[in-house]
Formats: structure tokens, C-alpha cells, sequence
């Protein structure tokens, strides 16, 4: 297999691979491609809903998933669907996020898998959280460090979240109540390279613990645009058999609403991940 770059911030496209017969060694290269990469591209892959859980029970297996429902033979499995003729241009995950960080344990890893795409656009960009942290002064690192922040689902899936109204061919659920609240930290070492990274989305984070919603949004809109600056970022294609596996731990995505009229169709599914952890003298880059 070989293992080429996208961009000097993060992304590599893995050649040379099939991703149904992986071998131990090669579960391992990709593993270590992965941790240096964040986000790997594997192009003209054969998967389906069984051979897409297959992958990531090898790479962890799933977690919970939350208020999107899945496949009925496969619940892990995803679907991610606009289709051509919907009223509202707007499509799944089009706002900078890295997913499910209202959960106590969020994902590890997202596997994304591309059955039809349009002739052009619903493109993915990718933010590069580890550059976001180590690329700040180390007057805002050190403040940042100690910090905790509130995540909830509130703005996709709470009580007045309208996005179930324009994604018409997604079963998208949202609260009642307002969904719980989950603390994480705001720098998160990453518990396999034990790399810091700045670990904010302006989609789940709410504020910063201890302090009221006014007084953090001043930092968390500063953070938030500093954090998918050009520099920090790459951009994925997508042809009908990409498979995109990124690391939550260290990452954001946003997918661009820039195709409508045309139908994207996309399996995914996100292998279960540990409680975020803070970092340690030790761990700080
Ligand atoms: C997602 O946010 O998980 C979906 C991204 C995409 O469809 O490109």
C-alpha cells in the first residue's frame, strides 16, 4: 500500500488496499497512516451495509448513534441521503463539528462510505485540531489547558432545532427536553499519540464549564474560526467507492451544501471511542 498526502495539514489517500480483506499487517499500516494523517481516503472500494460493519468492528467496533436511525438490518449503518428533487439546499453535517461530542464517551473514528455522488460538489473539508492547538500562543495554551467545556446536542437535536425540517429523506429524531449536558475538556490528549489538540465545535460546545454562555462565546468564536483556518485544513472529493475514515480526536468536518438538485448518497458508521481525557504536562507539543 502506499501512503500520499493531501495537504501539509492532514489527509492522505491510501492506494494499493482492499478494504475487505485487510490483513493484521495491513490493519496495522493503516493504523499508523491513520495516527499520522487523521484522515485517510481509500478510493474504488466495494463495500456494503455487511462489509462496511465488518471494517469498523476491525477497527474498534460501533458505539451508540444517537438520533439518526439506521438501516433496519444494520442500525450502525447510516444512510446519509439527499436526493435530487428535496426543497431545501441544505445537507447533512454541513456545519463544523466533530461528531457526537455531546456524548460521554464520543466516537473515535467515523468510516464514511460513498454510494452515489453528484457530478460535482457535496465535497467534505477537514480541520487539523492538533495544528489549531500547537499553532496558538502559548499564553492562550496555557489558559486554555486547565479549561473544561459544556458539549449538548442541543442545536441539532433539542427542542427547537429545525434541521430535521429541510433533511427530507434523512430520519432525523430531536428532544422533547433539552438533551443532557456532557463536560469535556477543551484540550484533549489523544490517548494513542498523546498529542494535544484543541478540542472545541461550534455545533456541540456550548460554553466554557464554570463560565455563563455570554462571557465564553467572545473565545469560542475565536477558537472556533482559528481552528479551520485554510492552514489547518484539506478538502475530499468524493467518487461513488470512497471510503473516508477520520479521527474524531483530533479533527473537524463540515460537509459543503453545494450540489442541490442532484442526489449524494453515503453509508457511515463511527466505531465507539473512550472518555476524553486532559492532557498532561507530559503530553503538551
Ligand atoms: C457527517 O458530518 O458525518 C457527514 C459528512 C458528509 O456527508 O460529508
Amino acid at each position: 500500500m502506499e501512503v500520499i498526502p493531501m495537504t501539509g495539514a492532514l489527509g492522505a489517500e491510501i492506494t494499493d488496499i482492499d478494504l475487505t480483506s485487510l490483513t493484521e499487517a495491513e490493519l496495522l499500516a493503516v493504523d499508523q497512516a491513520f495516527h499520522d494523517h487523521l484522515v485517510l481516503i481509500f478510493r474504488r472500494q466495494s463495500l456494503d451495509p455487511a462489509s462496511l460493519m465488518t471494517l469498523t468492528q476491525r477497527f474498534g467496533g460501533p458505539g451508540i448513534t444517537p438520533y439518526l436511525t439506521g438501516l433496519p438490518d444494520f442500525p450502525d449503518v447510516v444512510p446519509i441521503i439527499k436526493e435530487a428533487d428535496e426543497k431545501s439546499p441544505k445537507s447533512f453535517g454541513s456545519g463544523w463539528h466533530t461528531d457526537f461530542t455531546f456524548q460521554s464517551e464520543p466516537p473515535s473514528r467515523t468510516l464514511l462510505y460513498a454510494q452515489e455522488t453528484p457530478p460535482q460538489g457535496g465535497d467534505t473539508l477537514f480541520a487539523n485540531l492538533y495544528l489549531a492547538y500547537e499553532q496558538l500562543s502559548q499564553g492562550l495554551q496555557s489558559f486554555l489547558r486547565p479549561l473544561s467545556a459544556v458539549h449538548s446536542a442541543t442545536r441539532s437535536y433539542g427542542p427547537k432545532s429545525t434541521l430535521q425540517n429541510d433533511l427530507e429523506n434523512m430520519r432525523i429524531g430531536k428532544d422533547n427536553a433539552e438533551p443532557p449536558e456532557q463536560i469535556h475538556p477543551v484540550i484533549r490528549a489523544h490517548e494513542i499519540t498523546q498529542r494535544a489538540s484543541l478540542w472545541i465545535n461550534p455545533t456541540y460546545t456550548l460554553r466554557f464549564e464554570g463560565m455563563t454562555q455570554a462571557e465564553s462565546e467572545p473565545l469560542l468564536k475565536y477558537l472556533n474560526e482559528w481552528a479551520v483556518q485554510p492552514t489547518f485544513m484539506t478538502r475530499v472529493q468524493w467518487q461513488p467507492g470512497t471510503l473516508v475514515m477520520w479521527d474524531n480526536r483530533c479533527t473537524q468536518h463540515c460537509a459543503t451544501s453545494d450540489y442541490h438538485g442532484h442526489r449524494r448518497s453515503m453509508l457511515r458508521t463511527t466505531v465507539q471511542g473512550p472518555v476524553p481525557q486532559k492532557t498532561s504536562p507530559s503530553s503538551i507539543s
